[in-house]
């Protein structure tokens, strides 16, 4: 009986022993030895950015978001190195798990606003999101959780110029914190928000393995086959958006498709009564379609701060400082097909208002114009059939028994 004990506790001790070897071979001798040179593309986090980070870790951003682009990942930017990790002094927030994009290099993607706004409902930018709203973050949190994730990156406020050691996107400034009730030192962009875009956008262009943008190009080897097998010759959209750089290819999709000369010349007015002529009632019914069509898209992007019917008063409104759109002012009805899809794909700068071209493909900010020129021209939705608005919804009556009261 006796050897047997022995025979446990030998092997135990033995075991204990090559653990404790093992552990202090990859674990602690590199933690002392291991000093791997200051990098020269980023700079130390502020106290604000700190704090941030905390927010960051306390909130658990990282059970739904990871900080680490690997080689493989698309349209994430450029890849991680090591350095970028260097002055977490209170562990990595690397996370494991991807339910919403990595955010290694999030800084200078959106304006400081866009991540306030989407943190307070993430709802508001993104119908649909299921990521959580923290509208409970206090003022400064939001702001010190924003600077953190502005940090992130090679275009983040963080990123230094190799050569020069300078900051490279960001300065230092000094902020009143009402919560210390002192000035402290934080890093602001140098750039305004429209040059600031143009520069991290050409940043990412310039890393073909990680396109920034849902080109035409893509679109094509995407879909090219199947517009080919249906069509025979590129989609319109494809025109429009190429029509950009080139007014020529823009007039020769005119041409080339009577729909979308239809849609720049033909006005979306509803008429006084339906014509009697079938040809020209189809016409009318073709636009109502067509504009429906984006209703849909329209509802489920734009309608929480545009609101349902397009009159600007989305629940999200009241939160901005510049309110978004109102298509049933007078100036709306004049604009053109072209004016809409540009306005629609590029966003408007120093405002909310994101710019689609990075989210909706050509086709559908397509109809998107359609449904908004519908709405411009006739104040509203008109006769577009479908969802009904909120205060057309009748309330269910109160004569009509409880359930509960049914169930005693
Ligand atoms: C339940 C999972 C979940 C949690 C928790 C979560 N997110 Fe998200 N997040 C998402 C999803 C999904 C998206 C994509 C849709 C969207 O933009 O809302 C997203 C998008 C984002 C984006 C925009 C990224 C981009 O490139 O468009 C940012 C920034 C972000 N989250 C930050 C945060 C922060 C900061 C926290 C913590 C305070 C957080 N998230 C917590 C799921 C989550
Ligand atoms: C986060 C809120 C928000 C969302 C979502 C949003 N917009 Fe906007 N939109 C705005 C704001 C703010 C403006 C700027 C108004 C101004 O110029 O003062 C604007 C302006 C516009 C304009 C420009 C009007 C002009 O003056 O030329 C168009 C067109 C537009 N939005 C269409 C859309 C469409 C289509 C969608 C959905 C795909 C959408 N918006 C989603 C906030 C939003």
């Amino acid at each position: 009986m006796t050897t047997q004990r022995t025979n446990y506790l030998y092997p135990a001790v033995g075991m204990g022993l090559i653990l404790s070897a093992i552990i202090f071979v990859v674990v602690l001798v590199p933690r002392w030895t291991f000093r791997p040179p200051q990098p020269k593309d980023y700079r130390d986090y502020t106290a604000q950015e700190q704090r941030g980070r905390t927010i960051y870790r306390r909130e658990g951003c990282w059970y739904c978001h990871s900080m680490a682009s690997r080689p493989q990942d698309w349209d994430h930017g450029p890849k991680s190195k090591a350095s970028d990790y260097f002055y977490d002094h209170d562990g990595h927030l690397l996370g494991s798990e991807r339910s919403g994009p990595d955010l290694a290099n999030i800084g200078g993607k959106f304006p400081d606003e866009y991540h306030k706004l989407h943190h307070n409902n993430p709802r508001y930018v993104k119908p649909g999101s299921i990521m959580p709203r923290y509208d409970y973050l206090t003022e400064q949190e939001l702001t010190d959780l924003t600077a953190f994730l502005q940090g992130n990156g090679p275009n983040g406020t963080r990123a230094l110029d190799v050569h020069t050691g300078e900051m490279k996107w960001a300065r230092f400034t000094k902020v009143y914190n009402p919560e210390l009730g002192k000035d402290e030192e934080v890093a602001v962009w140098k750039h305004g928000v429209e040059e600031r875009e143009a520069i991290v956008a050409a940043a990412y262009e310039s890393h073909p393995e990680t396109p920034f943008k849902y080109t035409a190009e893509i679109e094509e080897l995407l879909y090219g086959t199947t517009h080919e097998a249906q069509n025979a010759k590129p989609a319109l959209s494809q025109l429009i958006e190429k029509a950009f750089e080139n007014d020529k290819a823009l007039e020769k999709a005119r041409e080339e498709d009577a729909l979308v000369s239809g849609w720049n010349e033909i006005s979306f007015r509803e008429p006084e009564a339906m014509p009697t002529d079938t040809v020209e009632a189809g016409k009318v019914e073709k636009r109502r379609t067509v504009a429906n069509q984006g209703r849909g898209l329209f509802n489920n992007q734009c309608s929480a701060c545009h609101g349902l019917d397009g009159n600007g008063h989305g629940w999200a409104a009241p939160s901005m400082t510049r309110r978004p759109a109102n298509f049933w002012e007078d100036k709306f009805a004049n604009y053109k097909t072209d004016t809409w899809f540009w306005r629609i794909s590029r966003g408007v700068p120093a405002t909310q208002m994101p710019r689609w071209e990075f989210t909706l493909k050509p086709d559908q900010r397509l109809y998107l114009a359609a449904f908004l020129k519908y709405v411009a021209q006739n104040k509203g939705l008109g006769k577009l059939k479908g969802m009904p608005l909120p205060d057309q919804i009748p309330l269910p009556s109160a004569a009509a028994p409880a359930r509960a009261v049914a169930a005693k």
